[in-house]
């Protein structure tokens, strides 16, 4: 059991448990989200939205703003270089979503980000991190966090002056990703630092990075003495890890692993979610990444993912999951071992 009598409050919502979906791009839309916060998460956040496209309304992009009423409470992530458009976007998830909280990306590590002055790069300058996220705050009435790394690379790793700099600009939360840029995904989360980091704060702090399991949540928050703990790529396919995480929290009881049958149902409902807000094409071609992830560990899964990656259309797509969940294609998986 993990002990920890704090209230976990960003501005003023209070978070149910500790345990936060983390934002992914081309992943966290709100048909996922949901599925994760039906399975208890205290906390969800979006896909980082672009907010220069936000501000010319992409329809893509505003379509990225739909949040179903049963995500409460959510974040809307935005990210940008300049302040002006970050501004601007802000103000309109502010006024015209149902979102709770507007984080600001400073973490993302990929080119085409960087080369925009937005993610990662705000990393090595906390004067801009300040400059920015108070800009936000004062034109908005949402609580506003943001999540960042700890660094740019070893030589620049202002995890601290970053961290106090938006809590000083007045940010409600921050989650920190224990990496820094150059690291992408590579070597591993650096919980050392996300303590020293929880340590200075006295706003609310999410820690970040390599929890694979419910006994790592435990661990990470005990070890960062954070107010939550946010979850990424174990989620995917995985959404019922949420639940186990939780459970384990508080009774420090794991929860068994479902039945194919019930984790094919679980991708089954994700994807009727996912027709139901981009409809059957770009819904199966999306489920296709969803399917390996919710396959995964199951042996020999490697034929149905082939005839997934084929299909279609959503029949098909449903044939083969309810395959795999009633056994008939289990056989044959283990077969083709
Ligand atoms: C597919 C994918 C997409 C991501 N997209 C975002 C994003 O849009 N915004 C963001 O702040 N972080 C993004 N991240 C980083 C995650 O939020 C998280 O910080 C990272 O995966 C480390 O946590 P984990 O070890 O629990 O996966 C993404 C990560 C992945 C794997």
């Amino acid at each position: 059991m993990y002990q920890n009598d704090k209230p976990f409050k960003i501005g003023d919502i209070t978070l149910d448990n500790r345990v936060v979906l983390a934002p992914m791009a081309g992943v966290c839309n709100s048909a996922f989200r949901l599925t994760v916060k039906e399975f208890g998460a205290g906390l969800v956040y979006a896909e980082m939205i672009s907010d220069k496209a936000l501000n010319i309304r992409n329809a893509k992009t505003m379509d990225m703003l739909y949040i179903d009423e049963r995500e409460h409470p959510m974040t809307l992530q935005i990210f940008g270089g300049d302040k002006e458009n970050l501004v601007e976007a802000a103000k309109y998830v502010d006024k015209y979503t149902n979102a709770d909280i507007i984080d600001i990306n400073m973490g993302c590590p990929v080119n085409k980000i960087i080369k925009c002055e937005a993610g990662a790069r705000w990393l090595l300058d906390p004067n801009k991190i300040y400059d920015m996220v108070s800009a936000v705050v004062e034109a908005v009435d949402k609580p506003v966090s943001c999540k960042m790394r700890i660094g740019w690379d070893d030589e620049h790793v202002f995890a601290i002056e970053n961290a106090l700099a938006a809590e000083r600009a007045g940010a409600s939360a921050i989650a920190m990703h224990g990496r820094t840029r150059v690291q992408m995904y590579e070597g591993k989360a650096n919980w050392d630092i996300l303590r020293d980091v929880s340590r200075e704060l006295t706003i609310p702090f999410i820690a970040n990075g390599d929890v694979e399991t419910p006994e790592d949540a435990k661990r990470m928050l005990e070890h960062t003495g954070a107010d939550g703990v946010m979850i990424g790529r174990a989620a995917l396919g995985n959404p019922w890890m949420i639940y186990q995480t939780v459970n384990y929290l508080e009774t420090g009881v794991l929860q068994p692993e479902p039945s194919i049958r019930e984790k094919m149902d679980v991708c089954l409902l994700h994807f009727e979610r996912l027709m139901a807000l981009k409809g059957e094409g770009t819904a199966v071609r999306e489920m296709r990444k969803h399917a390996s992830w919710y396959l995964k560990g199951l042996r020999g899964n490697g034929k149905v993912r082939t005839a997934i990656n084929q299909t279609t259309t959503a029949v098909e797509f449903r044939a083969l999951i309810n395959s795999v969940g009633d056994g008939m294609a289990e056989e044959e998986m283990i077969e083709v071992v």
